[in-house]
């Protein structure tokens, strides 16, 4: 699907690696090298025109994210650099002063560094949810975690390594019902399968713009209005005051108080015909090709005997797997070889293998322009018996 949109497409490079970051389609290209040519300004900074073009274009973006992830209002939506940031801002802006020391997080240990980390550095007390026989998370095992200390859930919607998409739903309901806060991370989700925020009653999101076809270096963190104004600048500076003085700061409204410094403008703005694109698909669309090509592929692959598949019972973008006797990353350059694109590794996943018991694997990850094709020319590569001596050169 569009894949007229994407340069790289037209090359002999076949790429699986979009659960890192997906290709960026020409017009977000476009939308960055036009900002740089005809409107290079600073937002919110500067009372002439051009500056004032620039500002309505990254405020458009705002409105567009809102729009994209059903939020009730555009304050509720930050800019940030990713996920990362967004997961480090939420959690030490907001919960590093409400949770002491008795308090409970439930995580699990298929979570990505990202959100684990922040929380380890918090000191909290942190519960690792078991995963079903499939590996994936279920309310069944988050709800059998919970005391009466559990004050968070962490999760991703969907998880980046397993790729099994989690019932948020049911589980902030549950949470909810037990006076326990969700933060979702939606790094892999957002633009791969319907997020409304307001439907599934999420407390904290955070996402990334590069992921979904937009620019590096851009993410969004939104949390409800009541959460987002009880979070606390974890980098204050410019353009976050109203005014402040030897005794007292006094901090611009949300969501200004929470966006310091000069942001990526340009990306902000391109990020909109990412959005614009992912619309024009249709998310329920991408979702359901994405899924029909993986069971594709898992179909053709569980046939090869010199695989072991790791999650092969679990629908979305990615597989992970590895040749019997051949280390990950020797897979990986081996199928570069041949110009194909996958990630190996722990894949920033690194207590997940005390689950799997395996701690590296080869991972495909697909988005809508991956093509039966390219599937085909995968399984063609990896139904080789000398995949080892090949990596080697040997
Ligand atoms: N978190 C990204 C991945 O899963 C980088 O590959």
């Amino acid at each position: 699907m569009h894949r007229e949109d994407f340069n790289l497409l037209n090359t002999d490079i076949i790429y699986f690696d979009n659960g890192a970051t997906s290709l960026k389609p020409k017009a977000v290209i476009d939308s960055i090298l036009k900002y740089y040519e005809e409107y290079p300004m600073n937002a919110h900074r500067g009372d002439y025109k051009l500056s004032l073009l620039t500002s309505n274009l990254y405020e458009e973006t705002r409105v567009k994210v809102k729009d994209f992830i059903n939020a009730n209002k555009k304050e509720e939506i930050v800019f940030t650099s990713g996920s990362t940031e967004s997961l480090n801002m939420i959690i030490n802006g907001y919960f590093k002063d409400k949770l002491s020391s008795n308090d409970e997080v439930i995580l699990s240990k298929s979570e990505h560094a990202s959100l684990i980390l922040p929380f380890m550095e918090l000191g909290v007390k942190i519960k690792y949810a078991n995963l079903d026989e499939d590996y994936k998370l279920t309310l069944d095992n988050i709800s059998k975690e919970v005391t009466p200390n559990t004050k968070v859930i962490g999760l991703s919607h969907i998880s980046n390594v397993i790729g099994d998409k989690r019932d948020i739903k049911s589980i902030i309901e549950f949470a909810h019902k037990n006076n326990i806060l969700v933060v979702v991370d939606a790094a892999q989700s957002l633009g791969h399968t319907l997020v409304d925020v307001q439907d599934m009653d999420i407390d904290f999101l955070a996402g990334s713009a590069h992921k979904m076809c937009g620019p590096m270096g851009v993410g969004i963190l939104y949390a409800k209005e009541e959460l987002m104004r009880e979070i606390k600048p974890v980098y204050t500076g410019g353009g976050v005051t109203v005014s402040f003085n030897e005794d007292e700061i006094v901090y611009k409204d949300i969501p200004y108080n929470l966006e310091s410094g000069t942001r990526n403008v340009p990306g902000v703005i391109a990020f909109s015909k990412a959005i614009d694109l992912i619309n024009l698909i249709g998310v329920n669309n991408i979702e359901e090709y994405i899924t029909d090509l993986k069971k594709y592929l898992i179909n053709k692959l569980s046939k090869l005997d010199n695989l072991e598949i790791l999650n092969s019972n679990v629908e979305g973008s990615t597989i992970i797997f590895n040749v019997k006797g051949v280390f990950a990353q020797d897979t990986s350059l081996y199928l570069d070889k041949k110009n194909i694109c996958v990630r190996s590794g722990d894949h920033c996943d690194k207590m997940l293998h005390e689950v799997t018991g395996v701690k590296n694997t080869v991972r495909v990850s697909l988005y809508f322009y991956n093509t039966i094709e390219e599937c085909d020319k995968l399984i063609e590569a990896l139904n080789n018996p000398n995949i080892l001596e090949e990596s080697l050169g040997i």
